[in-house]
């Protein structure tokens, strides 16, 4: 994808990962959507991407609430009349913010709410603007830490641990991936996820008290893969492990799970 005269959004573009892509992908020509909770960060990066000669707008949203989830919507639709590509990267780890049990601004366990809720959300919201603008790519960045959800207790409130909690927020996303792109069949929108790469050095992973053990670079060329590779193009619904397709956790093959996650997705963020 030539990403001149593109709009992409790059939720949780703050940090990490997302920084590193919604700078790659500004100084491709893309107007780049900025996304964070924290303003002076978003503004560090709107900067950097101004003073190169790139286009950047800073969008501020806490995605632990789906009403800030939907003003975040709602302003990107309202703001830019075409959406290119949408990269659901904005994500907490196993032990950021906290070892214990939380909950979001709505009372869902917390990471199943920022990482798989909000870009559930997000995705739905913005699908319209994206289907406008066909082809155009959804990226959602998962991990290879995937956990079955236990829909007897997806809240987790039994045998609590955040790397449980991570990873099943995580297997949550590719779920919806693979049911998405069976959705958008024939629309011209391709959605696939993937893990970028193993303990990279980020704000989640120093949170975990891990050595990390590869580079943003190395991620984020993943992710830049995905959103803008050629190869890719027309292919949707898959898993990568870095830049190659990947297995996923079993649960995610079954189609029962998938139909059960959907439907709680769809009541859970008000689109039922
Ligand atoms: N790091 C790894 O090795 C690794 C491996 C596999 C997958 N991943 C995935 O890669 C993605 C990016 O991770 P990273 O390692 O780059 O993490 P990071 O450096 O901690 O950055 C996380 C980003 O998400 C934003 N964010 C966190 N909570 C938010 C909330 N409640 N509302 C809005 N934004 C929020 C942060 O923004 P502010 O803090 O500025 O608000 C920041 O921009 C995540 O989805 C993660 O699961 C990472």
């Amino acid at each position: 994808m030539n990403m001149d005269g593109k709009t992409v959004l790059v939720t949780g573009s703050t940090d990490g990962v997302g920084r590193y892509v919604a700078a790659k992908l500004a100084s491709a020509g893309a107007k780049v959507l900025i996304h964070g909770r924290d303003e002076t960060r978003g503004r560090a990066l709107l900067d950097e991407i101004n003073a190169e000669g790139g286009e950047a707008v800073f969008y501020q949203a806490d995605l632990s609430s789906l009403s800030e989830v939907r003003r975040l919507a709602n302003a990107v639709l309202a703001d830019h009349k075409r959406l290119d590509l949408f990269i659901s990267n904005a994500g907490i780890g196993s032990q950021n913010q906290g070892p214990q049990r939380q909950t979001s601004a709505d009372g869902y366990e917390l990471r199943f709410a920022v990482n798989y809720l909000s870009g559930f959300l997000l995705a739905y919201l913005l699908l319209p603007r994206l289907k406008a603008g066909a082809p155009s790519r959804i990226v959602n960045v998962a991990s290879l830490g995937q956990h079955p959800i236990d829909f007897d207790d997806v809240m987790i409130t039994k045998g609590y641990s955040g790397s449980r909690a991570y990873a099943q927020s995580k297997l949550s996303q590719i779920m919806f991936t693979i049911d998405l792109a069976e959705e958008l069949k024939g629309s011209g929108v391709t959605v696939n996820s993937l893990h970028p790469a193993t303990y990279m050095n980020t704000t989640m992973v120093r949170a975990g008290g891990i050595t990390p053990i590869s580079t943003v670079e190395q991620g984020g060329e993943a992710i830049l893969h995905l959103a803008e590779g050629d190869d890719v193009a027309g292919k949707s619904g898959l898993f990568f492990n870095g830049m190659n397709q990947a297995q996923v956790n079993p649960q995610a093959h079954d189609e029962a799970a998938r139909k059960r996650l959907r439907k709680l997705s769809l009541e859970l963020t008000g689109l039922a």
